[in-house]
């Protein structure tokens, strides 16, 4: 009775016009006045298709995430045969095999400094679980004073308060700033926006200074930790700050006692051709690592805080680190961690990253010569960006209102290419557009993708130049 009174509720509010346009759900997506959001109804590799059988190719892996494409046999199959073994258990009440199996894989991937991993849903949970990880060790060991918490402008943590604090984004410290204690920010090292800085590297001397300015000004006792992506995401568009910086970065956080954290949600799990950005660099390792989108490859919620034995083991000892959430550690999420880090290793995709990504690159910059919009080609292995500009040397950006990111994906979804951007800051730094295919992509499969990035390049050209934009 009471369900069927349910069922009928349902039907009267939800409307066939609101079910066409994604029922209840939509509006918390996007603003009433923007454009329609596809249904997407099926994936398989790079291919995605919507409920009218539009055919697409994911051309950023959804938001930097399905690194091995869709519909993966190994991993679909390790999901099954999961399920149907023990769907859930709890973390708190014990530990679980899938969970205790990617623990070892992935410290073995992480290396030397990495010997712990705590397993949790996704990447803003990790970036708070390492900002608590940090506080709650300095709590434990005597120096309760350490609280403050440095990051870059612009930059992307994710949406959880704590994540949202460290953010760079001036919206969120808007309508957020008030409840939470917003992050202190340094300016973010962007290279092609700062050409007129000259040399990179003492570029990079520059921006890594600005970090100790900020520790210095703050009260060198008072900061707890900095936190960085090696590789931008979204709010910069794949910038790729130099080893010079990260050396720099490493030398000042252990000068003052600050703990430095890589923020590799994105980057992270072999996007950029080493399994962790971080091996790039073995003078600049950081403290804590979080990685997210790519381990779960978007087949279920993961992240994970990778933290040295030395800190782990004594906090364990001391008041414990005891922050479970329901779904942490869960043997669905760990086993499709484990399908996907097999794949990874069985099929060599860090080198497949490594020599694809450089042709992508390549591709990419043949195409930013063809064009008058695309001022950079920039990132590392299979995360790279191209940033729309409306004039290519000197840089000047696109007008505001033009929200290029916006316009470019609608005409290139009209081409069948999926690409994803996300304006951040209102746009001010830049309107950079994120192409990062699977890490199994095949030379063909980008050779598709730059033809239609080309053509969705041509159109937003030609649309410009018809407004007397460019
Ligand atoms: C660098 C970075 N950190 C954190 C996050 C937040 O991850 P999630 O959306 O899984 O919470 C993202 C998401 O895009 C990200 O790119």
């Amino acid at each position: 009775m009471k369900s069927s009174r349910l069922e009928s509720n349902l039907s009267a509010d939800v409307t066939k016009a609101q079910m066409a346009s994604g029922g209840a759900q939509d509006l918390f997506y996007s603003r009433s006045k923007d454009s329609q959001r596809l249904t997407i109804v099926k994936g398989k590799g790079i291919y995605l298709w919507d409920d009218q059988g539009n055919e697409y190719i994911d051309g950023s892996s959804g938001p930097v995430t399905c690194n091995l494409g869709h519909s993966h046999p190994n991993v679909l199959k390790a999901m099954q045969e999961q399920a149907e073994t023990l769907a859930f258990s709890f973390p708190s009440s014990g530990r679980n095999l899938p969970n205790i199996e990617l623990a070892k894989k992935i410290t073995d991937l992480a290396g030397e400094g990495f010997e712990r991993a705590l397993f949790v849903s996704g990447g803003s949970e990790a970036v708070d679980m390492a900002l608590k990880f940090c506080r709650q060790y300095r709590y434990a060991t005597g120096e309760k004073q350490r609280n403050k918490l440095i990051s870059c402008q612009p930059s992307y943590h994710g949406m959880t308060l704590g994540a949202l604090a460290v953010s760079g984004d001036p919206v969120f410290a808007d309508v957020f700033g008030d409840m939470i204690s917003m992050a202190h920010k340094i300016p973010a090292m962007m290279t092609y926006m700062h050409a007129e800085q000259g040399d990179e590297n003492a570029y990079a001397l520059r921006c890594a200074k600005a970090l100790e300015d900020k520790i210095v000004e703050l009260g060198a006792s008072s900061v707890l930790a900095f936190i960085i992506e090696p590789v931008g995401g979204s709010s910069s568009g794949a910038i790729a700050p130099t080893e010079a910086y990260f050396n720099e970065i490493r030398r000042i956080c252990d000068q003052y006692g600050v703990f430095l954290i890589y923020d590799e949600v994105m980057c992270g799990a072999g996007r950029t051709g080493e399994f962790l950005t971080s091996h790039l660099w073995p003078d600049a390792r950081p403290d804590i690592s979080v990685v997210a989108k790519g381990l779960g490859a978007g087949y279920a919620p993961l992240g994970v805080m990778l933290a040295p034995a030395a800190l782990v083991d004594e906090l364990a000892e001391l008041t414990g680190f005891n922050y479970a959430h329901t779904y942490n550690a869960s043997p669905l999420s760990c086993a499709v961690g484990n399908a996907v880090l097999d794949e990874i290793i069985q099929n060599d995709l860090l080198e497949n990253t490594r020599v694809l990504g450089d042709y992508l690159r390549k591709e990419l910059i043949a195409l930013q010569e063809r064009s008058t919009i695309i001022g950079d080609v920039r990132g590392r292995g299979l995360l790279l960006a191209i940033e729309l500009v409306a004039s290519k040397s000197p840089r000047k950006p696109l007008p505001l209102e033009v929200e290029a990111i916006e316009r470019f994906k609608a005409l290139s979804r009209e081409i069948g290419l999926l690409i994803y951007g996300r304006r951040s800051n209102g746009g001010i730094y830049g309107e950079p557009l994120l192409i990062a295919p699977p890490l199994n992509v095949t030379k063909a499969e980008i050779d598709l993708i730059v033809e239609r990035l080309g053509r969705a390049v041509e159109a937003l050209e030609a649309e410009l130049s018809d407004s007397g934009i460019i």
